[in-house]
């Protein structure tokens, strides 16, 4: 190990790598975050030609090529099995990202008590001790003996455990904890996560079975270490939600084999969490009656619409310099719709303070919401509220037209459901849709037709 060994400094905040200490990383331009690290240069060239002789090199045409997709196995946990694509693919790396106790270890032991029913699994904690997680399995239920436990941290120790009892499913909680004798900086430095990574992609291909590791994350929101973790893993799950509501959404932000845009929705509670089956009921609990500047709009979240109350508060402002905040969607956004309302319908909102908020801690960033917050920030601005059994949906351009989105269908069909009476979508939006019973659709082609709805 001595020969050969060599200095790289890495940025611990994006994985930048240089050759001498900086202050300032070059990349990210965080101060002060460059750490030595040693790496052996032997090491990095063992593993690759080590990988190589252990795969033969041979070519077949594709379409000898045989895969399954039933090969798929289904977790038993239905907004898991939606997020990653209708299950675990066999021989898959999934890394699963999110704020500290946010619920990761409480997930992966659930998908652990489902599937221990059929299969050996092996959970790997580096962080908790045996008793800590007997604990927690305590307030789940009953769990079968397939499921095997290892409190370690030595990544060649994990690799002879994992290469003797082949298991058909690996738990790594988590990987900043994990650490190689062969690289020589302190566990979740930026070279430690990537050797770990890499060893567990070598294992999860090379025996086929699916590993699911967990990434702590900074405070900035990615995954702690450096950006090619996200490239090498084969999928990328973020755990996400308000830390004082109860529920959790489980978004895949990369999947090789399957949709990015699906989403899962959980509720914390003293025994694990549960699947929230209707999360449009679940947003919309707790919505004031007739109070100005709440709106209910529809968004897309992949193949399911979530309905969610925008709400917004428009006031006068005691500044020369107005007030503006937007909480769960973008704020440029609602700056932009801001100016549009102000330039084409002339209202004079540069003297206003205005906070705009998704109610319930939920993100959404979809175009379609923009009705809606044009709707919330003008009812509220005119003190008149918009009738409750109203649904909005649109995209509105900077020419203050309301553009068309997609599946309307599926959003006049989710607003149905729930008992609303009117919908008000973007007129091309409603030739589309045939037949709809039970619901009163309003077209619309700018925000000057809406107007009359407040
Ligand atoms: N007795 C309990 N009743 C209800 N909820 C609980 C109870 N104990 C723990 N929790 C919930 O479980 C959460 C912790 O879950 P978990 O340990 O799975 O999080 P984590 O994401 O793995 O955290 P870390 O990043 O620290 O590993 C707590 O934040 C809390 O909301
Ligand atoms: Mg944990």
């Amino acid at each position: 190990m001595a020969k050969g060994k060599k200095s790289i400094f890495y940025c611990q905040n994006c994985g930048h790598e240089e050759s001498k200490w900086l202050g300032q990383c070059p990349m990210c331009k965080e101060w002060n975050t460059f750490v030595e690290e040693k790496v052996g240069g032997s090491v990095t060239k063992g593993t690759t030609s080590s990988a190589r002789t252990v795969r033969e090199a041979k070519v077949i045409p594709l379409v000898e090529v045989t895969a399954d997709d039933n090969a798929r196995c289904c977790t038993g946990i239905k907004e898991l099995d939606r997020v990653l694509g209708g299950g675990i693919v066999p021989g898959s790396l999934v890394l699963v990202g999110g704020d500290p106790g946010i619920g990761k270890s409480t997930l992966l032991l659930q998908v652990c008590q489902r599937l221990a029913e059929m299969k050996k699994i092996l959970y790997i904690s580096g962080e908790e001790s045996q008793a800590q997680i007997r604990l927690r399995a305590n307030r789940m239920g009953t769990f079968s003996s397939n499921l095997l436990l290892l409190c370690e941290t030595n990544l060649e120790t994990i690799r002879g455990v994992i290469e003797h009892e082949k298991p058909e499913l690996v738990i790594i909680d988590s990987i900043q904890t994990m650490y190689s004798e062969e690289v020589a900086s302190a566990p979740g430095s930026v070279s430690q996560v990537r050797e770990s990574t890499n060893v567990f992609m070598q294992l999860a291909k090379g025996l086929c079975i699916p590993i699911f590791i967990v990434g702590h994350v900074t405070k900035e929101g990615t995954v702690a270490g450096p950006r090619v973790l996200e490239h090498m893993v084969d999928t990328v799950l973020y755990f996400e939600g308000d830390r004082h509501a109860s529920y959790r959404i489980l978004r895949a932000v990369k999947n090789r084999f399957g949709s990015t845009n699906e989403i899962g929705v959980f509720e914390m509670r003293q025994d694990g969490l549960a699947e929230v089956e209707n999360p449009s009921e679940y947003m919309l609990s707790g919505k004031p009656e007739n109070a100005s500047g709440s709106v209910v709009a529809c968004s897309m979240e992949g193949t399911r619409p979530i309905l969610i109350e925008i709400q917004a508060l428009v006031c006068h402002s005691n500044f020369g310099m107005p007030r503006r905040t937007a909480a769960g969607t973008d704020y440029n956004r609602v700056n932009l719709l801001m100016a549009v309302l102000e330039k084409r319908l002339g209202m004079s909102l540069g003297n206003c303070d205005a906070y705009v908020n998704i109610a319930g801690g939920i993100r959404m960033n979809e175009p379609a919401i923009d009705l809606g917050i044009v709707m919330a920030i003008v009812s509220s601005y005119r003190n008149r509220p918009v009738d409750e059994k109203t649904i909005v949906f649109g995209e509105v351009g900077l020419s203050g037209e309301v553009r068309a989105v997609n599946m309307p269908e599926q959003r006049v069909a989710e607003a149905r459901k729930l008992g609303f009476e009117t919908c008000i979508l973007p007129e091309v939006s409603m030739k589309m849709l045939r037949d709809v019973k039970g619901i009163k659709l309003v077209g619309v082609r700018t925000i000057n037709d809406v107007m009359a709805y407040i």
